[in-house]
């Protein structure tokens, strides 16, 4: 049946963009690291400490992070073995055929698109917070979602469309700007750091575990370190960006993995500490606020500390917003070319060379969620779907042993399949913390997804027209 058929590894049109090939795994960590650290260390820390983990958000981030370090292997795995043709929905269709491959691409449009919206959130939180410094802060009505009591949250959508018109005029992320960023963000965590390591007051980790490890909120929310380690899971979204860049690496299996891998290993060490040291500074009570990190030092009253750290933020989120607006146009991009979505989406505009329609329909979409949705409940639901995509890939590293197991690996999995089956089983375990109505959201979404497939892309498919 054309829904379980699967494109074979070494077909070269699945994957040749004609790219330079000049990345090496220094690079690819560093872009891993670019994409990764953002909203979820600088806001979402506070959030999930405020009101699921308390100062055991720390253990939130190590239960996490484990999770993600299977889906990394897995990763690494299949990235190496079908080499430049990257991205979790290129393997799926080798692995599992045309249906999951789709439900993947699906979930990652869901993944890229709400996580820039959720990565604008965090953005305006701390680009507020630096006018309000400067006395010309904007009214809440103006910088919070309507179920915040705001009206919009204007910063959000200002800085999407920003986005959008530099994608359209082909600023695209470039490994220069990139390095750049990722030592002006990895300087605003040195300064934090280096300043609240002094300031650190042991009372506050106490109690350590207020809502335990798993609970119900008044509300009906899930609370306690497995809900926090689900919400703070977010951190962690983008490791998989480096997988995409697969097709401008220099020599891709080696350098992927090692890019996966150690780009993982940093966030995890980093999110271990500055998470440990912002519950020891404040009281986490005090956490619930659009701009935690920032916060918390002026609190202690060292206000260029604050304004460092916060004009780093600023220009990191930038980044990691950049990557992965970049990442949804891609994927749509390759999912055109393979036929399962319109060609509409692969036009690219003859002066600009750029995608300008997917830039601009997918812009305006994203502005709209991200004035209008608050930012906890994007991150839930980018979750919610990444973490999907995440079992599906442990899955895939099994799958393909069993269909192709002459495949050149150049890195394996350890004692496959156990690895894989635990990396499924803890994405798995996180889904289930995530509150109904983001399942919910998310099972919407995914009926959506399988309407448009059997009506148009099954029909449409590039695949299924070569191999009738
Ligand atoms: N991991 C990215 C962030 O935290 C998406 O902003």
């Amino acid at each position: 049946m054309q829904i379980f058929r699967t494109k074979t590894i070494a077909q070269d049109d699945f994957c040749d963009t004609g790219l330079k090939k000049c990345l090496t795994a220094f690079d690819l960590a560093f872009l891993g690291i670019g994409a990764i650290i953002g909203t979820g260390i600088f806001v979402l820390t506070g959030i999930a400490a405020a009101t699921q983990s308390g100062p055991a958000v720390v253990l939130s981030f190590v239960i996490a992070g484990f999770a993600c370090a299977f889906a990394a292997l897995a990763y690494s795995e299949l990235a190496a073995a079908v080499g430049g043709c990257g991205s979790a929905y290129g393997y799926s269709y080798a692995a599992f055929g045309e249906l999951v491959a789709w439900i993947i691409g699906w979930d990652l449009i869901l993944e890229y698109g709400v996580a820039t919206a959720a990565v604008a959130n965090g953005w305006s939180g701390y680009f507020n917070n630096a006018l309000t410094a400067v006395g010309i802060g904007l009214p809440e009505a103006l910088t919070k979602a309507p179920s915040l009591g705001g009206v919009v949250n204007l910063p959000a959508v200002g800085i999407v469309l920003m986005l959008m018109v530099l994608l359209v005029i082909g600023v695209r992320q470039s490994t220069k700007i990139n390095t750049v960023m990722v030592f002006v963000k990895l300087t605003a965590i040195a300064v934090f750091i280096g300043v609240a390591m002094f300031n650190v007051n042991p009372e506050n980790w106490s109690p350590f575990m207020p809502f335990g490890w798993s609970g119900s909120s008044p509300e009906g929310k899930p609370v306690g370190v497995f809900a926090g380690a689900a919400m703070v899971f977010f951190a962690y979204v983008g490791f998989d960006a480096v997988s995409t860049a697969a097709e401008e690496a220099k020599n891709p299996q080696r350098d992927v993995p090692i890019g996966i891998i150690s780009s993982l290993v940093v966030c995890t060490l980093i999110y271990i500490v500055v998470s440990g040291l912002l519950t020891g500074i404040v009281p986490y009570t005090q956490l619930n606020v659009p701009s935690p990190v920032a916060h918390s030092l002026q609190l202690l009253g060292i206000n260029w500390a604050s304004a460092l750290v916060a004009t780093g933020v600023i220009a990191g989120l930038t980044t990691v917003m950049l990557v992965l607006y970049y990442g949804l146009t891609r994927v749509m991009f390759a999912m055109s070319r393979d036929g399962l979505l319109s060609p509409f989406f692969a036009n690219v505009h003859a002066r600009t060379q750029t995608p300008v329609r997917v830039i601009v329909l997918c812009g305006l979409l994203i502005a709209t969620i991200a004035g209008f949705i608050p930012l906890g409940e994007l991150a839930e639901l980018v979750n919610i779907g990444t973490l999907a995509a995440f079992v599906l890939v442990c899955l895939g590293v099994i799958m393909l042993r069993i269909t192709q197991p002459r495949l050149h690996r150049p890195f394996k999995n350890p004692l496959n399949p156990f690895f894989p089956l635990l990396g499924a089983a803890s994405c798995g375990a996180l889904m289930a913390f995530l509150p109904a109505m983001t399942w919910l959201r998310f099972a919407v979404w995914l009926a959506i997804g399988l309407i448009v497939y059997f009506s148009y892309s099954m029909h449409h498919s590039k695949l299924a027209r070569k191999n009738p």
